[in-house]
């Protein structure tokens, strides 16, 4: 049986023979990016050199590389998808590019000699083209040299074959590859346009030739890229023909472990089998954040806030399991065991992951025998209601005083005969997230330590030092971090070069021209689109809430942001930038201060 130890090994001996360079996956945590909480892909860490920097490594690149998305947390348990899995890249930083990126993954996935899959089981998608790139003939052209027959390509547009990490940056359009999970052999005409759900994909192959700068501009890149990226996981799923991912020996320790702590038998109900897949899934994810190179521990914003929730998460699907009691510190262990080898970190943070993930569940469990304490409290109240109603509004309280999850408090309700009113919780919830969401927007962008007067004169500095960066130097000048402190401001911006003093004066100038304008700072709350419309700077991969505010400084600087600023430019005074310098490849960084006006 080929397993995924097996598969990463011959992935990355493959492409050797291609002469690609073996480089070291990265931290879950991206570099000088505040703006994304964790590395989605494989070509995260590789973004300055799809850009144009010289890699050290050469043009060829193949890695391994492990990611964490949320955005399909909902999703999780079912076949194939996981918040924490492995993916299997390679590159071409202007090196090759189509026919052999195509020609390299067939023959990986094909020959005897490599992975040995049937070609009557797999397919593709190709770009159908659009206002933006035209139809992609080439690709297409080089899948039926190879031989994969015409019923088997599917033309999709962008939503299905344009890959982009993010909302600007690197991207272009894509050939995914597929596997049929469907009974048999797939029927004549079945293809992923034709019969999506008989069809997982397993590898994906971008061809980056674009920069998106912003919702209108889309350049070309200096040269033209493959990024391409295999679900080690997925594949592994069909290497051992099973139909989920959590039936590849990848899962097989850890599951059990789950089933010992819950006296349950996998495979014999399907509820239960979810939650445990649940538990699989987050526990992994959370030993990986524990465990990173630059670990996070749980807490309240951010990728400690996701963490948090994992773990919380997978507290509350043992209960589901009859489970009252921390479980989470020996299935830790199987995961760590488990992965250390390919994951080196894991081995030395491993007393750190079995300190922080029991103390965690630790604290959750205090938290939810607060809260039924709290329910037992008001039950006998409860249980006059005639409609026997619970609330939503009490449902909040208990969410919001003790942080007693909805779920259970339902689940108590159903206990007692009772149903808690979830539309009124829902109206209630929402509001309360967006407060509090603004707050940690406000922690991220800004790096407020906090919201003084001269943060705030330092925030409102920071936008017009942004608008000038991009006027002075252009348009590709994106934020890449920010961090205020009363003292002074610091930037981190992509920019392939040190600016010259010429450009730090001119800079300097524009900021300060501003300031002398005494221009009004106004806000206004309009939804996303709209603000980008209106030409407001967002953020390259923030997620933003559907309405955002927008801060205008007069006819010069438009950017969604969280505040707080000053009401008028004049009381600035004086700005100067005392260093600018080297932040990381392709990202330079900026130590501004604003003295007092003379
Ligand atoms: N970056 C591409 C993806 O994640 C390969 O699908």
């Amino acid at each position: 049986m080929i397993t995924s130890d097996i598969l990463r090994a011959k992935y990355l001996k493959f492409f050797k023979t291609k002469n690609h360079a073996v480089i070291e996956g990265k931290s879950l945590i991206p570099d000088n990016d505040p703006t994304v909480l964790f590395t989605t892909a494989g070509m995260h860490p590789l973004v300055p050199y799809l850009l144009g920097e010289p890699h050290p490594a050469g043009k060829r690149l193949v890695d391994y590389q492990k990611c964490i998305r949320t955005g399909d947390i909902d999703s999780v348990g079912d076949n194939s998808h996981l918040t924490c899995f492995e993916m299997l890249g390679n590159w071409s930083l202007g090196d090759y590019f189509k026919k052999e990126s195509i020609a390299w993954s067939w023959e990986f996935l094909t020959d005897p000699e490599w992975l040995a899959l049937d070609p009557r089981l797999l397919s593709v998608t190709v770009f159908a083209g659009d206002e933006n790139a035209p139809r992609d003939e080439e690709s297409a052209s080089v899948w039926r040299s190879l031989g994969m027959p015409e019923d088997r390509i599917a033309w999709l547009g962008a939503d299905d074959n344009w890959w982009a990490a993010g909302p600007t940056g690197p991207c272009g359009p894509d050939t995914e590859i597929f596997y049929w999970v469907g009974d048999g052999l797939p029927p004549p005409g079945s293809n992923k346009g034709t019969d999506p759900e008989h069809w997982m994909e397993i590898w994906n192959n971008v061809f980056m030739e674009y920069n998106r700068i912003d919702a209108q501009t889309l350049k070309k890149l200096p040269a033209q890229n493959v990024d391409t990226g295999m679900g080690l996981e997925r594949t592994i799923t069909v290497l051992q023909g099973k139909k989920s991912v959590y039936e590849t020996e990848i899962f097989q320790d850890i599951i059990r472990a789950i089933g010992e702590a819950a006296h349950y038998t996998y495979g014999t109900d399907a509820g239960k089998d979810m939650s445990v897949r649940i538990i699989a899934d987050h526990t992994r994810a959370s030993v990986f954040i524990l465990g990173d190179q630059k670990g996070v521990l749980p807490g309240n914003v951010g990728a400690a806030y996701v963490l948090r929730r994992l773990i919380r998460r997978s507290v509350r699907h043992g209960r589901k399991l009859g489970i009252t009691k921390p479980f989470l510190a020996p299935i830790a262990e199987v995961v760590i065991n488990r992965f250390e080898h390919a994951y080196n970190e894991l081995a030395q943070n491993r007393a750190k992951i079995l300190e922080e993930l029991p103390r965690e569940e630790e604290r959750f469990l205090e938290t939810l025998q607060k809260g039924e304490a709290e329910f037992e409290k008001l039950l006998p109240n409860l249980l006059k209601n005639p409609q026997k109603v619970m609330s939503g509004r009490l449902a909040f309280r208990l969410y919001d005083t003790f942080g007693f999850p909805i779920e259970i408090t339902e689940e108590l309700a159903r206990e007692h005969g009772l149903t808690v009113n979830k539309e009124e919780f829902d109206e209630a919830f929402k509001k309360h997230q967006e407060l509090s969401r603004a707050n940690s927007a406000n922690v991220f962008k800004g790096g407020l330590a906090d919201h003084s007067e001269m943060t705030t004169k330092y925030h409102t500095a920071t936008h017009l030092l942004h608008k000038a960066l991009r006027i002075v130097l252009g348009e590709h000048v994106a934020q890449k971090g920010s961090n205020i402190t009363a003292e002074r401001l610091r930037f981190d911006f992509s920019h392939p070069a040190p600016m010259t003093p010429e450009e730090i004066k001119r800079v300097e100038e524009i900021v300060n021209e501003q300031i002398a304008r005494d221009l009004p700072v106004t806000m206004e709350m309009m939804p996303l689109e709209e603000a980008k419309k209106a030409g407001a700077i967002a953020l390259f991969g923030e997620k933003y809430d559907p309405v955002v505010k927008v801060y205008t400084i007069g006819d010069f600087s438009k950017e969604v942001c969280g505040g707080p600023h000053v009401e008028r430019t004049g009381v600035l005074g004086h700005f100067v930038i005392q260093k600018e310098q080297s932040s990381s490849a392709g990202v330079r960084r900026i130590r501004a201060v604003l003295e007092p006006h003379n």
